[in-house]
């Protein structure tokens, strides 16, 4: 049977299905028994044991807990570290993080470590550099491992953060209750929850901030998706008094690196609100448990330092977590463990690359779909897409019309938009364009991303000759005008990494960028015209 983890990356939690998670957090647990054991022969089990294997540490941001931890995973594996020095390396000078690792993968090195403030760097790097090896014959492809990119995901710390949820609920899939209490707006570890929640069965979550820092509503609307009961408290103090709080509590600092002057004004107040206090202590609930990533403020802690020798102290054993978490991960990536596993259909999301999205419908037969007039004229030969944005303002109509008009090169020539209110009283705009104007697939799918739910009509000797509806792409790609606009995202033109814009569909209509997850509306993921 093939190793369905050797050679993988791990750009996000969702990159392993439910059911490799679940088969992860049984091997963390053999590993850890075995080390409070000493049984030297499953822990070599484990080991991968190979001078030519190395991991390669790369953190362009801080870091203590998740780079030593790695790294002293690897000393457990006995492999090779290497470390590339930001400060000092190349990338200062300009050269691209694609020719950087490329140039780091012909050295061969097996798994990358990452950490940046650019959203979906793995996710690029690890395209890049398949191609790279592919093209050089490198012996291996090289793996990358997300160590935490910018406010996106953190998923090794997702898995270390559930393994010990898990040791303290008897190891069961089944439910969950937690409180998720603190910067929910910056703190990757948090988004990372919204999809590492679901290997539990039933899954509760209390999110706990003020409104400055509270769960972006992309993540909140992913967790209702997942099937997530969600409740929502501007303070622990307001928590309390609803009276059911979560047995588990996770905490996560103020980022105060990655606030904007506004928020950083009312910080005291806003930490205020998420900091744990001596008189909270008689209304939580008998074997309440904090967790917490770390690091901890020094002078503001979330979790103050008081707590430390109290029952509730679970983050201590949660870092502890993290280096065998990232034992168990080098072994299934390097291949050393997880030959056994069974691959369950359905693992992952099935690719809906060939859904179809524009789909031809029979012109119907009342008279408005019989001709459309070009003012007083009917048209004779020509295009015209109706019901654009149906529901919306007139002018944010007339404004995505103009949009669409760019987008599909219907500038030029004759013909124009205007925006009618149907006898339901919604308003709905309409593009027309006499003239013949051939229409290739690509043109459809450009359409059908900017204009959903509207029809196309094909006008010919006066008459709806064919129509269409259009639906939301799946995904769209490939296209030059296309751009996430979150400027934190590897593939937004700000960086200058040259990576092109690409978006997937979610279940509730918008399109995800493919590298840092951002939610655009069909109308947000165009360049800015001026
Ligand atoms: N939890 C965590 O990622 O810690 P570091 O920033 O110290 O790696």
């Amino acid at each position: 049977m093939s190793n369905v983890f050797a050679s993988r990356s791990l750009n996000v939690i969702d990159d392993l299905s439910i059911n490799e998670r679940r088969y992860f957090f049984k091997k963390v647990k053999e590993l850890k028994d075995a080390i409070i054991a000493g049984n030297e022969g499953v822990l070599d089990s484990f080991r991968i044991n190979d001078p030519d294997f190395g991991i390669y540490e790369v953190f362009l941001e801080d870091s203590t807990r998740t780079k030593e931890s790695f790294r002293n995973a690897a000393n457990f594996h006995h492999v090779k570290v290497s470390e590339l020095i930001s400060s000092s390396s190349s990338i200062n000078k300009g050269e691209s993080y694609a020719d950087t690792f490329n140039m780091l993968s012909g050295y061969h090195n097996s798994i990358f470590i990452v950490r940046s403030k650019v959203e979906g760097l793995t996710k690029w790097l690890s395209e890049e550099c398949t191609e790279y090896a592919e093209r050089n014959g490198l012996p291996y492809r090289p793996a990358f491992i997300n160590a935490g990119d910018g406010k996106h995901e953190h998923p090794t710390q997702e898995l270390l953060d559930e393994f010990t949820f898990l040791e303290d609920i008897d190891m069961s899939f089944d439910s969950i209750h937690v409180a998720l209490v603190g910067d929910l707006y910056h703190g990757r570890t948090v988004h990372s929850k919204a999809d590492g929640l679901r290997i539990f069965d039933h899954v509760k979550v209390d999110l706990i901030a003020p409104d400055e820092l509270m769960m972006p509503e992309s993540y909140i609307e992913k967790m209702k998706q997942n099937g997530f009961e969600v409740a929502i408290y501007p303070s622990i103090e307001e928590y309390l008094k609803a009276g059911d709080p979560a047995k588990l509590w996770y905490f996560t600092r103020p980022q105060l690196e990655r606030m904007g002057e506004r928020i950083l004004q009312k910080q005291d107040i806003l930490r205020e609100a998420i900091t744990f206090r001596r008189d909270f202590l008689p209304y939580i609930k008998e074997g309440t448990k904090f967790y917490h990533p770390l690091p901890r403020h020094k002078e503001h802690p979330t979790i103050p330092t008081w707590l430390d020798k109290t029952p509730l102290n679970a983050w201590e054993r949660q870092a502890i977590n993290g280096m065998y978490c990232r034992i168990v991960l080098l072994s299934l990536i390097g291949g050393k463990i997880g030959d056994d596993y069974v691959p369950v259909p359905g693992d992952h999301v099935t690719d809906r690359r060939t859904e179809e999205y524009i789909i031809q419908v029979e012109p119907s037969k009342d008279r408005k779909d019989k001709n459309y007039s070009e003012g007083v004229r009917p048209i004779a030969d020509g295009i015209v897409i109706d019901h654009i944005c149906k529901g919306d303002e007139p002018g944010a109509i007339r404004s995505h019309m103009r949009l669409i008009s760019t987008i599909l090169n219907l500038d030029d020539g004759r013909g124009g938009e205007w925006v009618s209110r149907g006898s339901d009283g919604q308003y709905k705009g309409i593009i027309f364009r006499p003239g013949a104007r051939p229409l290739e697939r690509k043109d459809l799918k450009r359409l059908a991303a900017v204009a959903p739910h509207c029809t196309l009509n094909i006008i010919r000797d006066g008459r709806v000759a064919e129509k269409y509806r259009t639906h939301m792409p799946p995904r769209i790609y490939n296209f030059d005008d296309l751009c996430c606009q979150n400027e934190a995202c590897i593939s937004n033109p700000v960086n200058g990494e040259g990576v092109p814009a690409a978006f997937y569909r979610t279940p509730d209509g918008h399109f995800a960028c493919a590298y840092c997850g951002k939610f655009h509306t069909f109308k947000e993921i165009w360049k800015k015209r001026s």
